[in-house]
């Protein structure tokens, strides 16, 4: 009798028959009849030939040109051709730079990037970041549709497989940025099952941003205060709303706040605009206090400007009560701007606790009724934590700048901000005045950095607007 071997034994499987025993083992594998094997790979040359064009378009047509060159007209045909070429891009190219960087660098640069990094990178990427299942499964592997470039970022337009959902790639910017080697990712919805991932190539937020010329126009509701990372202008809406500026110290609130009164200037100087400041560091506002129609820097004289601007507040709000939903700035009822650095000194820190009630009292009634009658708060706060400052959540509009720890990104632009790539924590100390903000409508939060106003600026600022404010009657 044959003993059995033990299971979990160093010997040979124990359960399959050997040829000793008499039974022949087979394994059952089905050949595929040659001729479909054949047939297989001819369909799949005609589809990639037929499809090549549409894919490839200028490709081919350079390679089919090229071609019937050389067949017809044979190696000068060819070489002349390519003179031809050669000549008309360099002609393109000093007459129209734009043009030919659009339709040629562009798309060249796009093309490159799209074999080199985006589709050799893509499934280990999305396999080991979570975002496709396995190696084997090609099939629920989403398809990159299309890769273009602009001057700083590559754009992957992403079709989707069904049961994933764009918030699924917006939890994993972080892994898909150093994945790609990109110094971050966003990414932008565009319909069902159709993505864009946005990749910048270089961080456009690098240089600091001198201070905007001042110009005679004055949107309230889209402020210049800085630049965008695509280049485009930061545009900070005031009116009607409340603005918080969180950030450590030395991230640069100073220049949110300088660079906002900045773009107001016409409107303060017209009197169509005023603004109360509150700087209980003597740092930061004291420089251009000529600017502002109210200046207080202790705590007492602090809690006294609030309490007249939610005196002032109320009496216009009576007065417009059921004759007016709205306001419309003019020099009888001006917009009114209560900015205050460093918040937290009058709501948390300073030693008299009447001082801090009254404040945030006065704070709270500003930030809650303030907005329709044109009375707006903004604030610069070093600790977003709700000890420090719990009322936070009165105001709408909030810039991150570089914060302490990633607990406080969702603290401050709200939750998911950071699983969507608002790494505020993670902000260069030497870039201050790089921030993360959420615009109205996307929840995708995007970087910015603020214009840095210098000490000349604000200098230069109060000799033309100052002078200007005080024949006004204006400054308090
Ligand atoms: N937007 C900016 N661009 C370049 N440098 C800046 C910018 N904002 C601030 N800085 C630099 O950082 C320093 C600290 O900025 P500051 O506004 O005083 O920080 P905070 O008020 O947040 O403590 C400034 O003295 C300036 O040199
Ligand atoms: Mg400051």
């Amino acid at each position: 009798m044959m003993r059995q071997p033990k299971i979990g034994s160093a010997q040979s499987s124990p359960t399959l028959p050997t040829p000793a025993q008499g039974v022949r083992w087979t394994t059952p594998i089905v050949e595929t009849p040659g001729i479909v094997v054949l047939a297989s790979w001819i369909w799949r040359l005609v589809r990639f030939l037929v499809t090549l064009p549409f894919r490839f378009p200028v490709m081919v047509t350079c390679l089919a040109v090229s071609v019937g060159a050389w067949w017809w007209l044979d190696w000068p045909g060819l070489a002349g051709l390519w003179a031809t070429v050669s000549v008309v891009s360099l002609i393109w190219w000093r007459t129209w730079p734009d043009s030919y960087r659009t339709c040629v660098t562009l798309r060249l640069l796009a093309w490159w990037r799209h074999v080199a990094v985006y589709r050799r990178h893509w499934q280990p990427v999305l396999v080991i970041s979570g975002l496709a299942e396995s190696y084997q499964e090609r099939r629920y592997l989403p398809r990159i549709r299309r890769v273009s470039c602009n001057a700083w970022a590559d754009y992957v337009r992403v079709s989707l497989v069904a049961g994933t959902a764009p918030a699924d790639f917006e939890h994993r910017v972080a892994e898909l940025a150093h994945g790609f080697a990109a110094p971050s990712c966003r990414v932008v919805v565009n319909g069902p099952r159709d993505i864009t991932l946005e990749f910048p190539r270089r961080d456009t937020l690098a240089e600091a941003i001198d201070a905007f010329p001042m110009t005679h126009h004055v949107d309230l509701d889209a402020l210049p205060v800085g630049r965008r990372e695509d280049g485009s202008p930061w545009l900070l809406r005031l009116h009607g709303t409340h603005v918080l500026v969180v950030g450590v110290t030395g991230a640069g609130k100073g220049s949110v706040i300088w660079s906002t009164v900045r773009a107001m200037l016409p409107a303060i100087s017209e009197g169509t605009a005023q603004v109360w400041a509150i700087d209980p560091k003597r740092m930061e506002l004291a420089y251009g206090r000529d600017l502002f129609a109210h200046y207080a820097d202790t705590g007492e004289s602090a809690v006294t400007l609030l309490e007249r601007a939610v005196a002032s507040m109320q009496e216009r709000a009576e007065r417009y009560a059921g004759k007016q939903r709205s306001h419309i700035p003019t020099t009888a009822d001006p917009f009114v701007v209560v900015l205050l650095d460093e918040v937290a000194f009058l709501t948390a820190y300073h030693p008299d606790r009447d001082v801090r009630r009254r404040a945030e009292n006065a704070i709270a009634t500003l930030t809650s009724q303030g907005r329709s009658v044109g009375f707006t708060v903004l604030a610069a706060l070093q600790d977003p934590r709700k000890e420090v400052m719990n009322l936070r959540n009165l105001f709408p509009d909030k810039v991150a700048l570089r914060l302490d720890e990633a607990s406080q990104v969702d603290m401050v632009l709200g939750e998911g901000a950071r699983e969507r790539g608002a790494e505020a924590h993670l902000i260069d100390p030497t870039l201050p005045g790089v921030a993360y903000v959420r615009m109205e409508g996307s929840p995708a939060p995007i970087r910015v950095r603020a214009a840095y106003v210098s000490d000349d600026n604000i200098t230069a600022m109060t000799k033309v607007y100052g002078s200007d404010f005080s024949s006004n009657g204006g400054v308090g």
